[in-house]
């Protein structure tokens, strides 16, 4: 199923969507002209990666600085080990649209716990 997510007039270059789905995913607009869609939640630990720091086709967590590709998820600087899942983006008519990805996401261990009803 698509999502709309924004219109892309609305996203400026550099900047960053998210939707509040369940897990949350954000879109990216890069420097390029380039749209992204990605888990927005780190896989290291609990932060947004909608606000973090945008740069080519990588974004920075505003925590711990990890960097992940837009492209294909993967990790290119530590801590974070894992990938962030991405998503397939379709823009039609000036609209952005999301379809999630079915793979299992790589979610930090505090959120899978609280998801399980243990301590955050
Ligand atoms: S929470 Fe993203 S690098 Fe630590």
């Amino acid at each position: 199923m698509m999502i709309p997510a924004c219109r892309l007039a609305d996203l400026p270059r550099g900047e960053a969507h998210r939707l509040d789905i369940d897990p949350p995913v954000s879109v990216f607009h890069t420097d390029d002209g380039e749209v992204f869609a990605i888990d927005d939640t780190c896989t290291h630990q609990d932060a947004s990666l909608a606000d973090g720091w945008l740069e080519g086709c990588e974004v920075e967590c505003p925590l711990h600085a990890s960097k992940f590709d837009l492209r294909t998820g993967a990790v290119d600087s530590p801590p974070a080990k894992l990938p962030v899942r991405t998503h397939q983006v379709l823009i039609e008519d000036g609209m952005i649209y999301v379809q999630p990805s079915t793979d299992a996401p790589n979610l930090p261990p505090c959120i899978v716990a609280r998801l399980a009803g243990g301590p955050a």
